[in-house]
């Protein structure tokens, strides 16, 4: 079959049947974790192989994953209940069933930009909840990351993507100093939704 007939999901769960294992956890994620509730639901969405998901469960969350690709959710939940961890994994498709309206204390969402989904993210946070978001941007210092500039944020887009939500954390560097240091190719916002 020619690539570009293959669905959304085929394309994704034939990528996920050959890596070997998770990406690590996201750097909004590892490098903002004493934001975290102790306790509460979270949601990692579009999880992929959910080296995030695997991370909020170990933190005592309850947490719930959700992508498209019923490859990446059995693999996670394998992965999950070899490490002893609980861990709901949902494959399912997020434009069709994003989540339900305060339903979560924590979403995370990286390295995928749906920018119509993002008020079903602001409206499925809990009052006090947060978000933890981090994808590419356009500018960059290598070639990772997707090709397609629709997939990559303009500079500072990301700070107005989720405009109900209070700002906690924000980091987009771009080609400022010494390009070989610090968090490059990707702008990442942690966020809060208050009252
Ligand atoms: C670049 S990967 C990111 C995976 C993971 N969040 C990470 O950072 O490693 C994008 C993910 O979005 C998922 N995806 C794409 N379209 C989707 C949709 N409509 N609904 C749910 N998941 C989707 C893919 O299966 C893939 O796992």
């Amino acid at each position: 079959m020619a690539e570009n007939s293959l669905t959304t999901q085929e394309k994704w769960d034939a990528l996920y049947r050959d890596s070997e294992t998770p990406p690590d956890v996201a750097e909004v994620l590892r490098e903002n974790a004493h934001l975290l509730p102790a306790s509460g639901k979270a949601l990692d969405f579009a999880c992929g192989l959910g080296a995030n998901a695997l991370f909020l469960a170990a933190q005592g969350l309850e947490t719930h994953a959700w992508d498209i690709s019923p490859v990446a959710i059995t693999r996670l939940t394998e992965n999950a209940s070899t490490r002893g961890l609980t861990l709901h994994g949902d494959a399912r498709d997020l434009a069709a069933q994003p989540p339900l309206p305060a339903s979560f204390d924590v979403i995370v969402s990286c390295h995928f930009l749906e920018r119509p989904l993002n008020p079903h993210l602001m409206a499925a946070l809990r009052p006090g909840g947060l978000l933890f978001y981090q994808t590419f941007t356009l500018e960059r210092v290598d070639d990772s990351g997707p090709k397609n500039a629709e997939y990559r944020l303009a500079v500072n887009e990301l700070l107005t993507l989720f405009p109900s939500l209070r700002v906690l954390v924000y980091r987009e560097e771009g080609l400022v100093g010494d390009v070989q240091c610090g968090f490059r190719n990707k702008a990442m916002l942690v966020a809060q939704k208050v009252g």
